[in-house]
This record gives C-alpha cells, structure tokens and sequence, in this order.
C-alpha cells in the first residue's frame, strides 16, 4: 500500500496540533512525550523528503504557545535542542562537528549535563535585581511570568553587589518528584483527579493567573545557559558559566561534567540514564555541548537549534497501551482493589501489564474504561500507573466499567463499601482468597520477609489444609510439606530456616504482618518505636495511640478494633508461643559529632545511598547542604563528582576528602588530613 505524502503530512499537522493543544493549552496530553517524538519526526523527513510540501507555519517550525500572559520577545532566541535517540546518532552528530571544526582543529572538550523534563525559563537581571521572568513560547517570544517565578523559593531575587549590569539566566523550572507524589496522594486520599506528571504540574503552577498558587507548589530551578550579558566578566569556557552562575547564587545542578571524549561523553549518557531514578527530580536525557565558547560561536546555529549541542534522549517512561480489562483482587483483611489488566507494553525499564487503580473513585476520575488505549507511566521508581485515557480512540459505544457487586471466591459474598470509606471489602470471615492473601502478605517482604513463601506455596499448602492463618506459619509441619510434590528435602530445610529466621524481624514488621487496616508500613514502624513492645500497643487506650505522631484517630480505632477482637488476639497468643519477637527497635542514641558542621557531598558513595549519607550526617548534628560554601566543612567526593562543587572547594579551599576519611569525620568530627 502506497501512502500519499501530502495526506499524511496533513494527517501528523493535525494530529500534532491537537496534541499540542492538550500539552501547552490544557496541560493534559493524550500520548506520551516519546509517542509526540515520533510524530514530529515523521512530519520533519516527510518535509525533508518533499521539500514542495514544508510550510512556514508547520508545527516543525513553532511550538505551541497561548495568550493567557504578556507577551515578552527574547533578546536572544530561546533555541532548543537538537536530539539524538541512540548512540548512532550521537556519532554522526559528532562526526558532522568534527567536519564543520575544520582540519587540524580539534573540538576540545564537552561538557555533559542531565535534560531536566520541566519548563525552560529565561530570567533577566538588571543590575542585580530580577526584572523579568518568561517562559520560552515558540523561542523568539515567550510569555511573561515574572510574578510567578518570583515566588520559586531557589530562583534569586537580588544579586550581590558584583552582579553585571545585564545578566539573563536561562534554566529549568521543575517540581521534585517527592512534592509531586506528596501532592497527588493528598489528592487521591481527597478522591480528586490525579495530576499526570511532574512536568505538566509545574508547567500549570507556573502558568497561573493568581502567583499565590505558583507560591503553594513547592517549585525549584537549576540554572544551566547564560542569555544576553553585559557588564559580566568574560568566559572562554561554557563550564565556566556554571562556576559563575554559581558564585552569583544561582542553583545549578551537581551532575555537570567535563569530559574530553565523545566515548567519555556515551559513558556519561549511559551512566546518567541507569542512575536517573536517583534523582528528585525527572530526566527525559542528557545534553553535551561544547565547552570552548570560541568553537560554539564557529559552530554557529542552524534555525531551530545550536550545532554545538545535542540532546541524548532516555528511553521513554510513558506510553500508551490498551486496557484490556479491569479486574479486582482480594487483599488481606477482604480488601477488594480493582486493578488494570492492560497488553504488555515496554517503559521505564520494564515490560508493564498490570497495575493498581487503587478504588472504585480512581478508576471513576480517570475515566478509564476496559477497551480503552490508556497512558501509562512508571511513577517513581517500581509503580506502573495508568493516567488516563486517549479519549481520541475511544470507541462510540463503549461501556463504562462497574465495581463488581459480589466476591470472586466460591462463598460469592457481597462486596460492601461503607460510608466515609474509599475501599470496598468482602467481609467474609471465611473467604479462601482472603485468608491466601494475608498470610502472603504476612510473608511478605516488607513484613516477616519469608523467602520462597510467596502466591503458590501459600495456595498449594492452605489447598492442602496445612496452613490456616498466618500463626499456622509456625506450626507448619514439615513432614507433610515433605510429602508434596515439589518439595525436595532441600527444599523443605530452607522454608524451615526462613521461617525460623523470620520470628526475628521485630515489631515493626510484625505489625506490618498482622494486616491491621489503615496502618501504612510507616506507620507500623513508628508505632513500633514509640511503644516498643506488642503487648503495649495492646494495652494502649485510643487517645495513648491516636497521640502518636503520624497515627491519628483513624489508625488508632483501626488498632483498638484490631486489638479487641478474640480471633486476632487467639492468633496473636500463637505467635507469642511460636516465639516470634514482639519487641521493638533500641533506640540508638548517635553521638552528636558532627554539631555546628557543613558537609556537602557530591558523586555517589560506595557505601551510603543519597538518603542514608544525609542521614549519617544530620543524625549526628550536621548539615548536608546542597552546595559549597565558605561555610562548608568539607566536600565528600564519590564516583563522578560535581565539576562545578570541586572548582568551588578548590577557590574557597574547603577540604576535598574521599569516602574512608567521610567516615573517620563522622567517627570524630573531625576533618582528617588530607
Ligand atoms: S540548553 C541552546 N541545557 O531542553 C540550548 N536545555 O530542547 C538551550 N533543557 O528548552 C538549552 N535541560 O527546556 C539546555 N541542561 C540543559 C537542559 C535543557 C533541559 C530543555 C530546555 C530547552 C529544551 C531544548
């Protein structure tokens, strides 16, 4: 089948525009940015390919942009990035700028930055003090959104006295992933519709009419261009702009590195790619650009974009897929979750074919119905998401999904959803689903951690009637786990020494096991902290146990009802005979070494992830700020360090210590000698 180029060159404008309206206008797209890339870039080698066919006004030529705000031209056009999907392309754009270099010259060095996913910014200063804020449009006029980025709590306002006459930042605006979880579990647990994805959210904080709003979103910004200047003292390097845009107070971002290599420069993009969930905040890619600011200006730009840069985009974490249908499964406790069933689709890492929609309320703001092509993100690290509909291929007549009103097990109980409740529930005592998924989630490994007693050991032995709630773990008998097929001697040993090992987990996790309604896995390990020992909790009246922080009165009559019942204090007593630990964690108390101490770490650490080194620092009386300073004690450099933090250590001769003299300072609180 042959396809006319003019119908389908018409075909991708429209569909790119209606794409572009529900990304710019309405800040709810319907495809993944990945799927848009796609269809820009048919439309860009069809307009190649038939140049009688390009038009000024195509859609490879603007973005899109509205007309809520003032309109501010840029002194300097606002360009954007030209991309490479793979390394191939990577290489041919290196080898065009070593042709374009001329013989005997070389390139030098490149400077590797991460591509934030949030909202390009130019922000002006005149004589130090913020002016104008606008955001990039269609890259020669933006809009205008001072007062808003005002009220970003990083972005400064008033420069010191050496500020430059005229100094423009460029940078990105962007919301850290941890406000944007805390932001939309707020509003699932309010049943409110769920905002898709950091970037949009800070894109539509942004662009609000009343700032007060933008000033409620938790918004930052990392500075990475310098625009129109005058006055500044004069660079040679673009990794000196870092340097400077630092000594001025802007926040710039502490994965900037200088590379000699275009190999040093696939490594950095390999390498940023694999740790982009470290990161508070979204990647969709890396940049490189050249570093000598002589060889950009030779370089030169083409219409849309810098020769001497190039973005490497990451696989993408959203696409779209079917939603084949939606099922719902009995948890512990009869909870009764309906979930996605959706065709395998590849993102973020991994193929996704199912995921939660929480409760009957979730599925109903989505909007999601079996048969439907839905978006679906990986959330954070692990969670596949689905976000919503592409309601463009919805057909006419399709259904709309209901709750079921009954039980999937063969007692076919009603499922009840109570008043004030989000969740629906099979109450029936003797439900088999319910009873396999709490001793599932009894074993599980976020509670009493039991390996090889996952789904199918638990099925297979409460089928044969050798396990009946989750105390029955404990007085398994071995002999006849023996007797089933499958289970070698080995094999039972191991199940025995996993049980065995299990009774030790403490009380945090315990509590976790029990499967007490309400109660997060937070949750249970405060409780375990603040009352250290089963039988208190127990005892504990609803005031002692809503006075805990992070508990309340819901969690707390949760407990009281839990602990008042016969049949769970029966299974408990059995776990005390078992000899399960009821204890809770002994609270260490660190000496406080590091008291009055800065110390800034950059680069990762072999034996401290990014939480636990921040941890290690403020739990013994330290601050782990996120830059260098005067102030700063010592800058702790792990694998791949910061540039633009080491220069600033080295100006300001802040000490520079390894990983094993980190530990000696927590150790004394003292800096060892170099
Ligand atoms: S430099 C002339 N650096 O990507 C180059 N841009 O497609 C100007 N972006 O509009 C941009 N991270 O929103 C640059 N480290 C980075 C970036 C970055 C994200 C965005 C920016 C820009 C778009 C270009």
């Amino acid at each position: 089948m042959t396809v006319d180029p003019a119908a389908r060159v018409a075909e991708l404008r429209a569909q790119i525009a209606h794409h572009n309206e529900r990304y710019f206008a309405m800040d709810a797209p319907e495809i993944s940015d990945a799927d848009f890339d796609l269809l820009v870039r048919e439309l860009t080698e069809l307009e190649a390919a038939h140049p009688e066919l390009a038009v000024a006004d195509s859609p490879t030529q603007t973005v899109g942009a509205s007309a809520t705000f003032a309109p501010v031209e840029h002194e300097i056009p606002m360009m954007s990035l030209d991309k490479a999907f793979n390394t191939d392309e990577f290489d041919n754009w290196h080898t065009r700028l070593v042709r374009a270099a001329g013989e005997g010259r070389e390139l030098g060095s490149f400077v590797c930055e991460l591509k934030f996913d949030g909202l390009a910014i130019s922000a002006r200063y005149e004589n130090g003090t913020l002016v104008r804020a606008a955001t990039r449009g269609d890259g020669r006029v933006g809009e205008d959104v001072t007062a808003n980025v005002a009220t970003i709590a990083n972005v400064p306002k008033q420069l010191g006295s050496d500020a430059p006459a005229i100094l423009e930042v460029r940078g990105e605006v962007y919301m850290p992933i941890s406000d944007f979880n805390a932001l939309n579990d707020a509003r699932r647990e309010a049943g409110e519709q769920l905002y898709a994805n950091p970037r949009n959210t800070a894109a539509g904080s942004l662009r609000q009419k009343d700032a007060s709003v933008t000033a409620s979103r938790n918004l930052r910004w990392f500075a990475y261009q310098l625009g129109q200047v005058e006055g500044a003292p004069t660079l040679t390097r673009h990794s000196e702009t870092f340097e400077y845009l630092d000594s001025l107070g802007f926040p710039v971002n502490d994965q900037v590195k200088v590379v000699e290599s275009a190999d040093a420069v696939k490594a950095y993009f390999a390498d940023a790619e694999a740790r982009r969930h470290e990161f508070d905040y979204e990647t969709d890619g890396a940049v490189a650009k050249i570093d000598s600011l002589a060889m950009q200006r030779d370089l030169g730009v083409t219409s849309h974009h810098p020769r001497w840069a190039i973005a490497f985009k990451f696989q993408p974490e959203e696409k779209s897929t079917k939603l084949i249908d939606i099922q719902v499964s009995i948890g512990g406790k009869g909870k009764a979750t309906p979930f996605a069933v959706l065709e395998p689709v590849f993102v973020g890492g991994s193929t996704v074919q199912m995921a939660t929609l929480h409760n009957e309320d979730q599925v109903k703001v989505k909007n999601i119905r079996p048969g439907d092509t839905v978006l679906v993100r990986k959330a954070g690290d692990v969670i596949p998401e689905v976000l919503g509909p592409v309601l463009s291929e919805r057909a006419p007549d399709l259904p709309e999904w209901t709750f079921p009103t009954h039980c999937s097990c063969e007692n076919h109980h009603p499922l009840s959803r109570s008043e004030g409740d989000a969740a629906h529930y099979c109450l029936h005592p003797t439900c088999p689903i319910q009873r396999d998924a709490w001793i599932e989630h009894f074993a599980a490994r976020a509670a009493m951690d039991i390996e090889g007693f996952g789904e199918r050991t638990v099925q297979l032995f409460t089928a044969q009637g050798l396990l009946s709630d989750i105390a029955g773990v404990y007085e398994l008998d071995f002999e006849a786990v023996g007797q089933i097929e499958g289970f070698g001697e080995i094999s039972v040993r191991n199940l025995e020494t996993s049980i065995e090992a299990s009774k030790g987990q403490g009380l945090g996790r315990l509590l976790i096991g029990l499967n007490i309604r309400h109660l997060g896995n937070s949750g249970a390990h405060v409780l375990a902290k603040a009352f250290g020992h089963l039988d208190k909790i127990i005892e504990a009246d609803l005031e002692t146990l809503a006075s805990v922080d992070g508990v309340g009165p819901t969690i707390a009559e949760s407990l009281r009802a839990y602990f008042d019942d016969e049949i769970n204090l029966g299974i408990i007593e059995r776990l005390r005979a078992a000899g399960v630990d009821f204890n809770g964690p002994e609270v260490i108390e660190v000496d406080q070494t590091l008291e009055g101490l800065a110390i800034v770490v950059s680069g990762g650490l072999e034996n401290f992830s990014r939480d636990s080194v921040k941890d290690a620092i403020t739990s013994r009386g330290g601050k782990s700020p996120g830059s260098v300073s005067k102030k700063t004690t010592a800058l702790v450099v792990g694998e791949s360090p910061g540039a633009s933090k080491v220069t600033k250590a080295e100006e300001l001769g802040v000490p520079i210590i390894d990983e094993a003299a980190f530990v000696e300072l927590l150790e004394t609180g003292v800096v060892p000698p170099g």
